[in-house]
């Protein structure tokens, strides 16, 4: 399994930890950074992580900034991602099983190095269920299309 991992200047601590948790499970990293304390805009690895993942070039993708929430906004910009902000297991699960959910993001000052393991663990382990929920993410999946094509013609015009 591969996985791209990204973060901001506030997450950096975070994610050295959970990039050499994974990586000490055999799960292939690709760190999009930052690995700098240095201020970090997040949509710059927000959107890296998200190209990664839309393309197919890893399995999935992990994103950290302070809340989880500017950088899974930039992820969810990127055609095909589904990316989700979770302070909890349950949440994580569950996203995975109904929303088919490709990008998890957490916030470094929102919760602590262990609660953001399970997250991460319960997320891999959840296995996406189909059936109904596939009807819902396929409205979701028109929701992009019909605004990619509305944004394609007004630059025609
Ligand atoms: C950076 O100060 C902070 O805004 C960022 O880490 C994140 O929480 C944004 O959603």
């Amino acid at each position: 399994m591969r996985i791209a991992i990204g973060n901001d200047h506030v997450a950096l601590e975070m994610k050295k930890e959970i990039r050499a948790w994974l990586e000490e499970k055999g799960i292939e990293i690709i760190d999009v950074g930052t690995n700098s304390p240095e201020r970090f805009n997040y949509p710059v690895s927000g959107y890296k992580v998200a190209k990664l993942v839309a393309s197919k070039e890893v399995d999935a993708g992990v994103l950290i900034c302070g809340t989880g929430v500017g950088i899974s906004l930039a992820a969810n910009k990127v055609h095909g991602i589904r990316a989700c902000v979770c302070s909890d297991p349950y949440t994580a699960r569950l996203s995975k099983q109904h929303n088919n959910t490709n990008i998890i993001a957490f916030g470094a000052r929102v919760i602590g190095i262990e609660t953001a393991k399970m997250i991460v663990e319960e997320w891999l382990n959840a296995v996406y269920e189909g059936g109904r929920h596939q009807t819902r993410i396929d409205m979701i999946a028109e929701i992009e299309q019909t605004q990619a094509l509305a944004a394609a013609e007004d630059t025609e015009k």
